[in-house]
């Protein structure tokens, strides 16, 4: 059975953003949530809490445990867990006290565009200074620009591996050049790597933690992605051998941010439901390759490459004709994708579509696209 099979009617049931936010009659593929049941073991360990009446602080750190045995097993990372693991509210806090722990109000950071909102947010929101360095035009890091902006010796680097909204996954050399460049530079290299486990079948994903120079890093990660956890807060900061100032410098109120629930839960995904994130990603990697059939087939004159990570598909309309693309998909078309301009101002004309959808609605979405362009 498919694990992205639920069936729209099925999947309007449900009461989070991405099916509340627009009209009951636009198809949704835009925010990072996927269309998946929660996973059995998973929904056991919540009923067995919930029956338990546990419900109250967090305690240990199996959580970080659980995390350190995937890492272990799925990249051959080995952690010590008490001297490098920190467990936290969600990936964006942690990032934040991450930041506030290395950086001061008007530091300067690097941000590679077009990049998840929250990352300007989490930087210009709290007064530090947002150094851009976009990526190149094959959606890559570009190396030169890097060596460029590290020459002023930034504060901090906040990397996204694999990079959402392209997807692409960072190889070793590349992680390894950057982070021996930040080393070099004074720069602080903090790593979300929350979208690590979705990576094609037979792509090699990288902690940047196994890099030469990663040691100076901090990687901070979830289930939340792979999962479909958002609903249940919890997050993890990973320190390099060498960062155990980092780690103590960190607010002490980010370390009581972790939900006992989200613990739980996300603790139950790691540990019992790595087949099934396999299972998803070779979903995923086929609904890439229908993407491409289908927008080749009715809307040619979009462009898209499928990267090799994340269930995200990014797509340049900028040969469509339509002045805002995501807007006249959404308004005229009924389907709603993420606007390519939140991700960065050159990218008005580009969207980025959610493929943690069944083929079903995937097909859909591209038959209201064609609508649209062929109108
Ligand atoms: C790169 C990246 N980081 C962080 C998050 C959000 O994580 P959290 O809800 O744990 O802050 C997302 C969600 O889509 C994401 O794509």
């Amino acid at each position: 059975m498919p694990i992205l099979s639920l069936t729209e009617a099925e999947l309007r049931r449900r009461h989070s953003l991405k099916w509340r936010t627009y009209d009951p009659d636009i198809l949704p593929l835009w925010v990072a949530e996927m269309d998946t049941a929660v996973h059995p073991a998973v929904r056991e360990a919540l009923l067995a809490a919930v029956d338990a009446g546990d419900t109250g602080y967090p305690s240990g750190r199996g959580y970080a445990e659980a995390f350190a045995a995937l890492a272990h097993s799925r990249w051959g990372l080995d952690l010590d867990v008490a001297a490098q693991v920190r467990q936290t509210g969600d990936v964006m806090n942690g990032i934040l006290a991450v930041l506030l722990a290395t950086t001061q109000p008007g530091d300067a950071v690097v941000i590679n565009p077009p990049i998840y909102p929250p990352f300007r947010q989490v930087v210009a929101g709290y007064g530090r200074r947002i150094v851009e360095v976009p990526l190149t035009q094959a959606g890559r890091l570009d190396l030169a620009g890097l060596a460029t902006a590290l020459a002023d010796r930034p504060a901090a680097y906040l990397l996204c591996s694999p990079h959402n909204p392209n997807g692409t996954v960072h190889t070793a050399a590349e992680l390894q050049a950057v982070a021996t460049a930040c080393v070099e530079a004074g720069t602080r290299l903090i790593v979300d790597e929350i979208h690590a486990c979705l990576v094609d079948p037979g792509v090699r994903f990288t902690p940047v933690l196994a890099v030469a120079g990663g040691e100076h890093a901090v990687t901070v990660t979830s289930a939340g992605k792979a999962w479909n956890l958002a609903a249940f807060k919890a997050g993890l900061i990973i320190g390099g051998s060498a960062t155990p100032d980092v780690l103590a410098a960190l607010p002490p109120l980010a370390l009581q941010a972790m939900g006992w629930m989200g613990a739980i839960v996300h603790t139950a995904a790691m540990t019992h439901a790595q087949d099934w994130v396999d299972q998803l990603d070779a979903e995923v990697a086929a609904n890439k390759a229908l993407l491409a059939t289908l927008l080749g087939q009715s809307v040619p004159a979009a462009r898209y490459s499928p990267a090799e990570g994340t269930y995200l598909a990014w797509v340049d309309c900028s040969d469509l004709g339509l002045a805002d693309p995501a807007t006249s998909f959404r308004e005229q078309g009924r389907v709603a994708f993420s606007p390519g301009v939140n991700f960065g101002a050159e990218h008005s004309a580009w969207v980025r579509i959610n493929l943690a959808a069944s083929p079903e609605l995937i097909t859909e979405a591209v038959r209201r696209m064609a609508g649209v362009v062929n109108a």
